[in-house]
């Protein structure tokens, strides 16, 4: 987690070093600081609190500077402090240092530093970083050398970006296993996080590889391994994403801006051309075993790929937590597996890809970040296409993930002579109808969600019940309420309530339940047994389905009708539903909606 950036140009960089952290809040915002660089001084702000807020309170804009490096904050080691704050500080004052990523032996460095003779500010680990500069370059006199050094020494995960007062023109920067790019304009060069960070000012950006750093001025870069400290040749990459769609462009928060775009990110999901679909499907169907990993939404993701893959394919492959991956699967020659992330930067995935190819496994991915970690990792990859997620809820992302998903389903059935091609083709229209359809719903029921929302947004206790594919919607669902509006909201198998559950409905206890629609008639059916028994003990249910007569009339406490559709696409539906429900819950429990406490969009630590 955290954002770093840093901009070295012409002129005054103080605004585009403003917008390029703000750019990149989403991956932690507890607290920001800066490094300038002012003739022969470094200048250093920083303090608690979002980009904003930090700027605003410390005056820092009128600084100006035409180098320097900043920081937002996720903290992971130290508590929220303005001394925990980056940039970190040598004794002398000659390097200050941002990072993201955990340096796991900065206990023994940091004792031996002390014996030293230098003087700690903070509880980070980070802080080990400018000492060790300090140190190496006291001993070698060459600020490269000292880099590299420290570099060596470090262990556990890091994108490093730092000024000195010894090369007031230059920015250096290190990567292993956190993401770190440059952006190559011209008379201006940027370092950044991620490609978000300097999208307004060029769209050729440079990525840095694990085990590489980099020096860059104004104009020039120079990109090295740090192993063998040879120079490495590195191609532009030119960034497709449009800088107008990461603007909240007249939506009051990106959360509703993104759910508003799945009609568009759903189309772009369909787009996604069936050679590179063919690849993962092809290797599913030669794999002994397949695998979906995901974590936190991606999780539910590949639990909702499970079962859709499993119904119109026939095929079972496990959905995994990524965090759980190694100690659960068996994986070996015969496996395959898929990753689903939005960020293709999130750690617990990473590591689990990695697990897989060390045992050789064959792997693919769904990504929506073009030239992400998990995007160069894995054997193939699919870019979902979905444009820049800046609200740190996944909505547009998730959703692209599910239909790309229902793709590798069909097209699997297919291959495995499990569906007609006629059938396939049917499908296929349906899907393509899916963003009319969710057009229509978003035009139609916003209002009237609007509203129930804000009837029930005192209520602190849900519970979110679905069966067979309805199960993973209602886990992500449940998910978008805790995350979001910070309500306890705990999914569940609408089979699995009589086992212990029920105990716990009384009028406290409200229930959403994803009914299917009637031609799913075994789990219909089912589903309303669900529903019966909550009401049977007087309990609110707020029944999501598809039955536009009304036939339901007295089963309900409250209903949520959609417009009858196939049961491919009704659970993508009841998702978009559920993600404007709990958008409206957070907005009448005035929640920080695109920045919720405790969360981070890409979470880059273990
Ligand atoms: C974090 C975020 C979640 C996200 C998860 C996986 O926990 O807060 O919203 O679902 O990471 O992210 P990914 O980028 O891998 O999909």
């Amino acid at each position: 987690m955290c954002g770093i950036s840093g901009v070295v140009g012409l002129k005054d960089i103080s605004n585009a070093l403003f917008e390029t952290i703000r750019n990149l809040e989403y991956r932690g915002y507890d607290s920001c600081g800066v490094a300038l660089l002012n003739k022969n001084s470094i200048v250093v702000k920083k303090n608690v609190g979002g980009v904003e807020e930090f700027y605003r309170k410390e005056n820092v804009l009128r600084h100006k500077s035409s180098i320097g490096i900043a920081h937002t904050r996720w903290a992971t080691h130290g508590r929220v402090t303005r001394e925990n704050t980056h940039p970190h500080q040598s004794c002398d004052g000659k390097f200050a240092v941002v990072h993201n990523g955990i340096i796991s032996n900065y206990r023994a460095l940091k004792e031996s530093l002390v014996r030293l003779g230098h003087r700690f500010e903070s509880e980070t680990d980070t802080e080990v970083i400018p000492h060790l500069l300090e140190e190496n370059h006291r001993k070698l006199n060459n600020v490269e050398a000292a880099f590299v050094k420290t570099l060596c020494e470090l262990e556990g995960t890091f994108a490093i970006a730092f000024v000195s007062t010894y090369h007031p023109g230059q920015i250096f920067c290190a990567k292993r296993e956190s993401p770190l790019m440059l952006g190559i304009g011209d008379e201006i060069k940027f370092v950044g996080s991620d490609f978000n960070s300097f999208i307004d000012y060029t769209k050729n950006a440079v990525i840095i590889d694990d085990g590489e750093y980099a020096i860059v001025s104004r104009d020039s870069y120079m990109v090295k391994n740090y192993l063998t400290r040879e120079e490495v040749a590195k191609p532009i990459t030119k960034i497709e994403w449009d800088a107008e769609t990461s603007k909240k462009g007249g939506f009051p928060h990106y959360m509703l801006k993104e759910i508003h775009e799945q009609p568009q990110t759903v189309t772009n999901a369909l787009d996604v051309e069936d050679a590179v679909l063919d690849k993962v499907v092809e290797g599913i169907a030669q794999s002994g075993q397949g695998h979906l990993v995901g974590v936190g939404t991606t999780y539910y993701v590949a639990q909702f790929g499970q079962y859709m893959i499993s119904s119109l394919a026939g095929q079972s492959l496990f959905a995994v937590s990524s965090d759980e991956f190694a100690a659960l699967s068996n994986v070996g020659r015969d496996s395959f597996v898929l990753a689903l992330s939005q960020s293709g930067e999130t750690y617990d995935t990473l590591t689990a890809v990695k697990h897989a190819k060390s045992r050789g496994a064959r792997t693919a991915a769904v990504v929506n970040v073009m030239g992400s970690s998990l995007s160069r990792l894995a054997d193939n990859v699919v870019l979902q296409g979905s444009g820049p997620e800046i609200c740190v809820i996944s909505t547009k992302a998730a959703l692209a993930q599910m239909v790309i998903l229902v793709r590798i389903g069909l097209k699997l059935a297919l291959r495995k002579n499990a569906m007609t091609a006629a059938a396939f083709d049917r499908s296929m229209s349906v899907l393509r109808d899916l963003p009319g359809i969710i057009q229509a719903v978003l035009n139609e029921r916003s209002g009237f969600i609007h509203r129930i929302a804000h009837e029930y947004f005192k209520i602190k206790h849900w519970l979110y019940l679905g069966r067979g594919v309805y199960y993973p919607i209602a886990l992500e669902s449940a998910l978008k309420m805790k995350e979001v509006a910070y309500v306890h909201a705990e999914g569940m198998p609408g089979g699995f309530l009589k086992h212990g559950t029920l105990a716990m409905i009384d009028k406290d206890i409200y229930s959403i339940v994803f009914i299917p629609p009637r031609e799913e008639k075994a789990l219909y059916e089912a589903t309303l047994h669900s529903v019966e028994e909550i009401r049977a003990r007087s309990g609110f249910v707020l029944g999501i389905h598809f039955d536009e007569r009304g036939k339901n009339k007295n089963l309900f406490s409250e209903e949520l009708i959609l417009p009858n559709v196939s049961p491919l696409i009704a659970p993508l539906l009841q998702l978009v539903i559920s993600q404007l429900f709990a958008y409206f819950t957070a907005t009448s429990l005035k929640r920080d909606i695109d920045k919720p406490r405790s969360l981070a969009k890409s979470v880059t630590v273990g």
